[in-house]
């Protein structure tokens, strides 16, 4: 079999025409694996099939890596951090800092998660029209700061950090629009370029300036949040800690791929649920019957297998991180095909999460399909909305967590009815293309 071949402006006009649609439109002409020639960069392949998936994420040690250019790109937002790193550094650091995101150590943040939610709710008035999407930001901003650095949204810090962020992030967009910029070097003069470096600097002095904080408190006198976690952890085969440098790194890492994500998540679930309503009513049953009007805790989310079944259904229908991608080496084959060492392979969770091989009806919204064991049926690769192998995601539990809470806690006290259309974006997570406006009902 020869792998299909397409021209880059073929590629660049579909993704103008259909945004995060683009690979499943190219899949109905070209299959589940295709490659698109770009002048001056390295091969690149679209692979969609679960198996490849599972071939390319979950490949033994040492995994694949991300591709060299992308990652010098993104580095100089999240330095050295886990999602930046590679090979026996990479191997360290996620040694070192897994024991933080364990779900023993993981629900001490719960009861934040849902005071935060509980103060947003109480700001809101019967009849009151809001942007959900950014509400939903506001929330999850407040729970990393709060989880990371303890600091409340009063704290000089926090405004500081949420410019900086979104400097960060609207320069980050302009790369995901056009591959060929992470190619520029960091320093050239163009405005997206500028921005960015305007965001990395701010949050970077703002970070440090935590840790010199907290260095000077001491374990003992420090909160319990990440900071002082990662700040006194050691590696349990060297007894090492984290250099400054490298717990900045981390931070940032973990403040930007913690709090936009579950935002997005959140936000397409309010459109989902106002678009369905015998959905969102099995939902507010089961919180009546479970809950009946007090706020959740961790021990009640076994009890919700519903709000559980919404956030799967719309990780799987939206996933916030739409597309990833690896660089393949020597020895790598797919549909028995050799791969060129150094190519490009992107994989599309959006693509293969919608694909009617796996999922009957795949672009219904359907909750009740996650139960009965629906997720072991699946083949590998079909479902991974948080990657799979290795370098899945660490803040998996906690965004789980935060989701099935904040949804809890919001859905018994306001019904959400959706007043302006929702349309995917183009940044680099899966947010609205413009500010969804919602108009709030109280319970
Ligand atoms: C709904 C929310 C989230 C989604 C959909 C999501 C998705 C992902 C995905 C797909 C990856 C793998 C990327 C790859 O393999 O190329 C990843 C990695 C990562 N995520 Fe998440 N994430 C979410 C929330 C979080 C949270 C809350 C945190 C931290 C508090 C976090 C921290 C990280 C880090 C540090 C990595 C890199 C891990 C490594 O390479 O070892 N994420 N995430």
């Amino acid at each position: 079999m020869t792998i299909p071949q397409i021209a880059a402006l073929q590629l660049q006009k579909q993704y103008r025409q259909y945004g995060p649609e683009f690979p499943r439109r190219l899949q109905q002409n070209y299959g589940d694996l295709f490659r698109v020639w770009m002048p001056l960069l390295p091969p690149i392949y679209f692979a969609l099939h679960p198996d490849h998936v599972y071939a390319v994420l979950s490949q033994p040690r040492p995994p694949l890596e991300k591709p060299t250019f992308m990652r010098r790109a993104l580095q100089s937002s999240f330095g050295n951090g886990l999602f930046t790193s590679q090979g026996d550094f990479w191997r360290r650091q996620r040694r070192l800092m897994q024991p933080a995101f364990h779900h023993g150590r993981i629900t001490r943040y719960a009861a934040q998660m849902t005071g935060h939610a509980q103060k947003m709710v109480n700001s809101w008035q019967d009849g009151q029209i809001i942007s959900i999407g950014e509400a939903m930001h506001e929330l999850t901003f407040a729970i990393v700061m709060d989880a990371l650095f303890s600091a409340d949204e009063a704290a000089a810090n926090t405004a500081v950090v949420h410019q900086a962020v979104r400097d960060l992030g609207q320069g980050l967009a302009a790369f995901s629009r056009s591959l060929p910029l992470s190619f520029l070097p960091a320093w050239t003069p163009l405005p997206a370029l500028r921005q960015k470096r305007r965001g990395e600097r701010a949050l970077a002095q703002c970070v440090q300036g935590m840790i010199a904080e907290r260095r000077a408190l001491g374990e003992a006198a420090s909160p319990p949040d990440l900071l002082t976690t990662l700040l006194f952890a050691r590696d349990e085969e060297t007894g090492d800690a984290m250099s400054d440098q490298q717990l900045q790194d981390e931070l940032i890492t973990l403040y930007i791929a913690g709090h936009d994500t579950t935002a997005v998540l959140l936000g397409w679930a309010w459109v989902l649920l106002a678009q369905h309503e015998p959905a969102a009513a099995t939902l507010t049953a089961e919180l009546e019957q479970t809950l009946n009007g007090r706020p959740p805790t961790t021990a009640d989310l076994p009890q919700l297998p519903y709000a559980q079944m919404i956030v799967k259904e719309t990780l799987r229908l939206y996933p916030p991180a739409w597309y990833l991608f690896r660089q393949a080496e020597v020895g790598l084959t797919l549909d028995g095909e050799p791969i060129p060492d150094g190519a490009i392979i992107f994989l599309m969770p959006y693509t293969t999460q919608r694909d009617g091989r796996w999922f009957a009806g795949p672009n219904n919204f359907q909750p009740e399909r996650w139960q009965d064991g629906f997720e072991k049926s699946l083949p590998k690769g079909a479902y991974f909305p948080f990657g799979l192998g290795p370098r899945t995601c660490i803040g998996n539990g906690f965004a789980l967590m935060e989701a099935q809470l904040l949804l809890a806690t919001i859905a018994q006290q306001f019904r959400l009815e959706q007043l302006t259309e929702a349309k995917m974006g183009d940044t680099p997570t899966l947010g609205f293309a413009a500010p969804v406006k919602v108009r709030l009902h109280k319970r």
